[in-house]
């Protein structure tokens, strides 16, 4: 796919999505309520719900079975942010294009939306219509351990450990896969398991997203550094810190070509996964 053609399926898939999420999320006068929405309708890229969409629907699952699970992917990693942002954390102001939710709503409320966030997103799949209960419950135990300290969670303690330090490659590598590599691969893994893939089909989906989520994060640190972002200030640890701009460079290539190397034996029908890895990292190509 050309990457004009990969914007233009990726936009129309944020729509879908987007929608979606609005419909999971009415407004209600509450200021909770509000600032939940503030941060989950705040125009993300959607990576991760049409990641599961994409690989449901390579296995056969209708885009509507999946949407829940879509939208709980989603939920968990708007809450991921809004924390990440947080003072205690990488106390960021701008998120999304705008002030961040604690800048906006305080830092008591800011926490509660992410609480909120991740609760809720449990809540919408276990009423997920139309899944065979041992695939759901699969899919939430997917989420559930990637979101918690094998994941996500684990992955931002070793981010804020390392601060200030000069992470080994070995180290980085473990932190990356976790506090972002992880929920890209269960992205790709719940839509495969609610679509009920063969086990053949699911380790190469799990390959897949275990390198595109490492590419992003490679990506996301180096246009960080490229745009004076806070990461070098706070003394993060990343990629182009540890590696310099080029090596790091190499490295998300060679994520990406391992992503689709895993996607080989699928045909056309894989075009999109593939465009996305490619699309990811020419962002940081020159
Ligand atoms: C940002 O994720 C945080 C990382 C894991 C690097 P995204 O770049 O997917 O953020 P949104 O959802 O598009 O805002
Ligand atoms: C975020 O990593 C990973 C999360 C789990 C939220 P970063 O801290 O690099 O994400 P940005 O750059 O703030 O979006
Ligand atoms: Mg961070
Ligand atoms: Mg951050
Ligand atoms: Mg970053």
């Amino acid at each position: 796919m050309t990457r004009t053609a990969v914007e233009r399926w990726l936009a129309q898939r944020r729509r879908l999505v987007d929608r979606a999420l609005e419909r999971t999320l009415p407004a209600r006068r509450s200021q909770l309520r509000a600032a939940m929405r503030y941060s989950l309708l705040a125009g993300g890229k959607r990576l991760r719900p049409i990641l599961a969409l994409t690989t449901g629907e390579l296995v056969g699952a209708p885009t509507t079975t999946v949407l829940p699970f879509a939208c709980a992917l989603e939920y968990v990693h708007t809450y991921s942010l809004v924390h990440d942002d947080l003072p205690a954390m990488d106390n960021d102001d701008l998120r999304r294009g705008r002030p961040t939710s604690h800048k906006v709503y305080g830092e008591g409320l800011a926490i509660l939306v992410g609480d909120a966030l991740l609760t809720e997103a449990f809540a919408l799949m276990a009423r997920a219509p139309g899944v065979a209960p041992a695939r759901a419950l699969a899919a939430v135990e997917e989420l559930a351990r990637a979101a918690g300290e094998a994941g996500m969670v684990g992955g931002q303690a070793l981010d804020l450990a390392a601060e200030g330090t000069a992470a080994s490659l070995a180290r980085l590598r473990a932190m990356h896969g976790r506090k972002t590599g992880a929920l890209f691969r269960a992205a790709v893994r719940v839509g495969a398991i609610v679509g009920g893939a063969r086990p053949a089909v699911l380790r190469r989906l799990t390959t897949y997203g275990e390198q595109l989520g490492l590419a992003f994060q490679i990506v996301d640190d180096l246009l960080d550094a490229g745009d004076g972002g806070g990461d070098a200030a706070r003394g993060k640890s990343t990629y182009p810190a540890v590696l310099g701009v080029a090596r790091a460079r190499r490295y998300a290539e060679r994520a990406r070509d391992a992503a689709c190397a895993a996607l080989q034996p699928f045909g056309r029908e894989a075009d999109p996964l593939r465009g996305l890895a490619t699309w990811v990292v020419a962002q940081v190509s020159t």
